[in-house]
């Protein structure tokens, strides 16, 4: 919604249901002071000024754990159609060019066997490490804060820093949350010490990769690959990701299947109504602002 729009529709209202796409920051705090719920639709809240909300009593949700399987699954999809070159096979078909079989024809990288490096090892981190599990992958993930042992036991799962990560990984992963400290992790030296054979996946948050560093890797041949579903300026992508072969590309739809996006919808609803009826909404990001009210 054109933020004209939005901040005349806000006006006198107490509840905002919200995307991604809404920036919710003191200037429209400032101009909706009867605001008491912001509830995004979605797991990650970095469009949301939490802080700012907090300081004036509104409170914030989000969507966790309804979507937690359905990005894994598309994030898996990804470094699949990454690694196996599916979306050049499907063009080669399409375009006719499959006139005769060829034995080196469009090869891969392997998955199954290799290393699976989780940067960021929350609920999606953790539900891709166990489809790895499937594959016969060794984890590496790199956290914050350590899994619980029975959890790295399950999952195959070894904790480790971002440079021994990116280092040993065949595939590294992105599943952590946007934050000051989190923007280009990935950058040109990060994709520099990473395997020429490795491929990179995304389906976290855009300006978490320094996409002008990426697509100079994927030129120059310092990774193999990469599949993305988030970009740093979305809905721009940068021009220089269109024309290369070696990377995948998706509008952020990891979380973009019937069941889920219901879910979402219907838990950000849940949340909404429980604050403005004075009930604790489920998934609250500032409890604090609960326990004030
Ligand atoms: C959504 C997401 O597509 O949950 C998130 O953080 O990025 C995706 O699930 C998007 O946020 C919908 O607003």
């Amino acid at each position: 919604m054109p933020r004209p729009d939005l901040l005349r529709r806000l006006a006198g209202k107490q509840g905002l249901v919200c995307v991604i796409s809404e920036i919710i920051d003191q200037p429209l705090l400032d101009a909706c002071p009867d605001l008491r719920v912001v509830s995004n639709v979605a797991v990650g809240y970095n469009n949301v000024d939490v802080a700012a909300c907090t300081r004036r009593g509104v409170v914030v949700t989000n969507t966790p754990d309804v979507l937690t399987d359905t990005t894994a699954d598309f994030a898996w999809a990804l470094l699949m159609a990454t690694a196996r070159r599916l979306v050049e096979a499907d063009r080669y078909v399409r375009e006719g060019r499959f006139q005769q079989w060829e034995y080196m024809l469009l090869l891969g990288g392997d998955i199954n066997g290799k290393t699976l490096g989780v940067v960021g090892f929350g609920r999606i981190g953790r539900a891709m490490a166990r489809r790895a599990v499937g594959f016969g992958m060794r984890v590496l993930y790199q956290d914050a804060v350590a899994a619980e042992p029975v959890a790295e036991r399950e999952l195959h799962a070894t904790r480790t820093d971002l440079a021994h990560l990116l280092r040993e990984s065949d595939f590294v992963t992105l599943h952590t949350p946007l934050s000051p400290d989190t923007r280009h992790l990935i950058n040109a030296e990060s994709l520099r010490s990473m395997k020429k054979t490795a491929y990179l996946i995304n389906a976290a948050r855009g300006p978490v990769v320094d996409e002008a560093a990426l697509v100079q890797a994927l030129k120059e041949g310092w990774i193999a690959g990469a599949g993305l579903d988030v970009f740093e300026e979305e809905p721009r992508v940068h021009p220089g990701l269109i024309g290369l072969p070696n990377v995948v590309l998706a509008p952020h739809i990891a979380s973009g299947s019937q069941e889920t996006r219901l879910k979402m919808a219907t838990l950000a609803v849940d949340n909404c109504l429980a604050v403005l009826e004075g009930r604790t909404p489920p998934t609250p990001v500032n409890p604090e602002v609960l326990s004030r009210r």
